[in-house]
């Protein structure tokens, strides 16, 4: 872990623009991450890309650099001198937290770390490109689109289950469970097995309060990794019946866990452990993100109504309108890198192991990428965002969820074109810095759905499609 007191002890080189002993409360006058910021971090990230662009923070993992600008963040996250592999610390550093014996803590929780460190995510070329081809394989568009009538159809069951006549959660009744549906979809996992989706939500929530704690307790780490493993406990078993079907000679699925499967036979994937690690992360990652862009977006569309009805006119806007609201509202805020060899950056020395937070909310707000970056408009031309990432970890599951985005809001213009948030629609927000989301989004529609007229729900036309103005508009 970077050494805090080194950072105040240091002095600035001759002619640093940005002396080391600064922290995020002197520039801020207060902490950082305050309700105040979880609530809206966006005039606080403007105050950091404008007076501190690199930044020591004691808040995050006991101690950390932040960056807030677009270039910086981009250079972060493209460039091999910083490493992905920095579970240890994390992990450990909630051990240390504790004010029990320390050792004990950090062996409680050596089988997270294990686990943790094997994932995609935070591994390192070589590792990482042969674990990144295998994974790759199975987000081909053509095995997309294979799912595209399973993602609509099951879009499409959940909306007919809605009570629309008065306010409903959009949360709980779609934002959240439908995310954990498909990426069960892609992974091969079958409810009839026992894979309840339900069970990965409860996984993922306990896994996101640690994963998403910029000083996660030890009591975070420990229930992250009671749910960690009960992920893992659960893929070994279905991990070994499909192992058994292989061997016997059943043709192997079309799905990710049947690919992993193979590469771990062909030696591309080196291990069970490395196989489990990879099944949990992704079924985290495709979960914990789509859900919160999913309801984000709809309320920022609902917040600007001209452009809601901009789209119900102009179909063609949506995959742009998509992306903006990534942009806008990013749900993942920020990711971790650690320093792999000493380098410069804004006349300051980064040591190799200090951790740096790229700040990917605060870049996709930056003035020098966006031009108005704080107005929401669909129909932006300025180039990509940074809520995937970018470089060699950049999101593996970006055209997955634009389908599933755009499957969502296709039929939600459809169904609804008047839906409304429901006064007073306070929002309310999960705390979780990282992933950026709503705990609930009430919302309603004044009319009458457009396919009510129909006595059981019929499939509304693929995503994409123009469609005319329903029948429900005020
Ligand atoms: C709104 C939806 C999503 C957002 C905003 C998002 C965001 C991101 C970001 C920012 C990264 C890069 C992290 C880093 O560089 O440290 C990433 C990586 C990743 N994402 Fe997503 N993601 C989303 C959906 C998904 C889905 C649906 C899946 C899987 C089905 C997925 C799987 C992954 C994986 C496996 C990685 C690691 C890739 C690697 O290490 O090479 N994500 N995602």
């Amino acid at each position: 872990m970077p050494d805090r007191r080194r950072a105040s002890a240091v002095p600035a080189p001759p002619g640093a623009s940005i002396p080391r002993s600064l922290d995020a409360r002197a520039v801020l006058g207060r902490v950082m991450l305050d309700s105040e910021f979880l609530r809206d971090p966006y005039p606080t990230y403007r105050a950091l890309r404008e007076a501190a662009p690199l930044l020591w923070s004691d808040e995050f993992f006991g101690g950390a650099w932040l960056v807030s600008r677009h270039a910086d963040v981009e250079l972060v996250l493209r460039d091999a001198r910083f490493s992905a592999q920095r579970t240890g610390g994390w992990v450990m550093h909630a051990a240390d937290e504790a004010d029990t014996n320390c050792r004990n803590a950090r062996s409680e929780l050596s089988g997270f770390q294990r686990l943790f460190a094997r994932a995609m995510i935070f591994l390192d070329a070589p590792d990482h490109s042969r674990v990144r081809q295998v994974m790759s394989a199975a987000f081909r568009p053509a095995d997309l689109q294979r799912l595209a009538p399973r993602i609509e159809r099951t879009v499409a069951e959940r909306l007919a289950a809605v009570e629309s006549d008065s306010p409903f959660d959009f949360v709980s009744a779609l934002a959240r469970p439908l995310p954990a549906q498909v990426i069960g979809m892609l992974m091969g996992l079958d409810e009839a097995e026992g894979d309840a989706p339900a069970d990965v939500v409860a996984w993922s929530d306990e896994l996101a309060q640690f994963v998403g704690a910029p000083a996660p307790s030890r009591l975070q780490a420990l229930s992250a990794q009671t749910a960690l493993l009960a992920m893992a406990r659960h893929f070994d078993g279905l991990l070994t019946r499909r192992r058994a079907a292989l061997v016997g000679g059943a043709q192997p699925r079309d799905d990710v866990i049947d690919r992993l499967l193979q590469a771990e036979r062909d030696g591309q994937i080196r291990g069970s452990a490395e196989l489990l690690a990879q099944c949990v992360m992704l079924l985290f990652a495709g979960h914990e993100t789509t859900r919160h862009l999913l309801a984000n977006g709809l309320r920022t569309l609902l917040s600007h109504p001209d452009q809601w009805r901009q789209l119900q006119r102009d179909r063609d806007l949506l995959p742009g309108a998509v992306r903006e609201l990534l942009r806008f509202d990013s749900p993942v805020q920020y990711t971790g890198r650690r320093v792999a060899t000493d380098l410069m950056l804004h006349g300051q020395t980064l040591r190799r192991g200090d951790l740096v937070v790229a700040l990917i909310g605060a870049a996709n707000r930056d003035p020098a990428r966006h031009e108005r970056p704080d107005e929401m408009d669909i129909t932006r031309r300025s180039g990509s965002s940074l809520a995937f990432g970018q470089g060699p970890h950049v999101c593996i599951g970006a055209a997955l969820t634009l389908m599933e985005a755009q499957a969502v809001f296709t039929q939600l213009l459809e169904r609804w074109p008047d839906l409304a948030l429901t006064p007073p629609a306070v929002p309310q927000w999960t705390g979780n810095a990282l992933y950026r989301g709503l705990i609930e989004l009430s919302v309603q529609c004044s009319g009458l759905p457009a396919n009510a007229q129909t006595a059981t729900p019929t499939l509304p036309p693929p995503p994409f499609a123009r469609s005319p103005d329903a029948a429900c508009k005020p």
